[in-house]
């Protein structure tokens, strides 16, 4: 039960009911607050293991460097809460969450100080939520969002932080409107840009083509798959997607943290048979391989709890 799990705020744990910040504090008031999502997962051999843990730290002191603000923690402290919050919940598999916040009582849209609070969650969807994380395993039904990628130039995009993901939350809940799972928005030049919280891939002839970094998320699942492309000798384009793409492409899959592969079955009412298309599948394939410890060449990529 959730109500079960232990959280760490800034060295301590303590309960899931007691983790909490005030209203009025400047993360929670004006969304300020940074954010990882990562995977866990239970390998025969080392037992419960981070995926792309490194990657993950990194990229959250990039966001908080974007924003202007200097997590409490360092790197190393950072990931070693993962490993000790993962550990002391006796999580086997799921999710880890890191937040980094400014507890800071702000009425000023600046705040005084800059410095983040670190807490870690971890969760086992299954045996916390009684669901998946992921909508759906089998394929998803995608729209094209009538809202716009954030523009880079209004905010830094590459940040991972609560006040961008108001974008995503919207162009989510046109698509469960719409009768749709998913959505896929356009950057503000009308590029395909990517998911609510997804990276997207087209396949057509053979050849993989995803949007090129700029109005998208350094996506850590991103660019795992096209190492993966890379070792299994597909082609992958980094590029501009204009959206007719989406009307002609054989395969179009998401990508992120919890699914990692997520074939699309159809998008704008156009089914993409058959679903998933062989080139999703043999991804999807290799990277359920690494993370189930079957691959060892990508074996680095986990990092065992303990
Ligand atoms: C906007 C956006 N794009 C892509 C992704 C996928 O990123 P990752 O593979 O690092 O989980 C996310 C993850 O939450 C996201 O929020």
């Amino acid at each position: 039960m959730l109500s079960d799990r232990k959280v760490f705020v800034n060295g301590k744990f303590t309960a899931w009911e007691q983790a909490g910040i005030h209203m009025m504090s400047h993360s929670f008031s004006r969304g300020s607050a940074i954010f990882e999502v990562l995977s866990v997962h239970d390998l025969p051999d080392t037992g419960p293991c981070v995926f792309r843990l490194d990657k993950h730290v990194q990229r959250l002191f990039s966001s908080a460097s974007a924003l202007g603000m200097v997590p409490g923690l360092s790197p190393e402290s950072v990931e070693e809460a993962v490993c000790r919050t993962v550990r002391k919940n006796g999580i086997r598999q799921g999710a880890v969450k890191i937040m980094g916040y400014n507890p800071e009582i702000a009425f000023d849209i600046l705040p005084s100080g800059n410095t983040l609070d670190i807490a870690v969650f971890v969760i086992d969807p299954v045996q916390d939520l009684g669901k998946r994380l992921v909508p759906t395993s089998d394929g998803a039904d995608m729209c094209v969002s009538t809202w716009c990628k954030l523009d880079p130039r209004t905010v830094p995009i590459a940040a991972k932080a609560a006040a961008n993901y108001l974008n995503g939350m919207l162009a989510r809940q046109e698509a469960k409107n719409r009768g749709c799972d998913m959505a896929v928005m356009l950057d503000t030049l009308g590029f395909v840009a990517e998911g609510a919280t997804e990276s997207i891939f087209l396949v057509k002839e053979g050849r993989i083509m995803t949007p090129s970094l700029g109005s998208i998320l350094h996506s850590i699942t991103r660019s795992s798959v096209i190492t993966l492309c890379q070792a299994l000798d597909i082609p992958v384009d980094e590029s501009r997607i204009s959206p007719d793409l989406l009307e002609t492409a054989d395969e179009i899959f998401f990508t992120c943290t919890p699914m990692k592969v997520l074939p699309i079955k159809t998008c704008e009412q156009r089914p993409l048979s058959p679903v998933p298309g062989p080139v999703t599948q043999q991804l999807a394939d290799l990277m359920a391989d690494v993370t189930s410890g079957r691959n060892r060449q990508f074996g680095a990529w986990l990092f065992p709890v303990s």
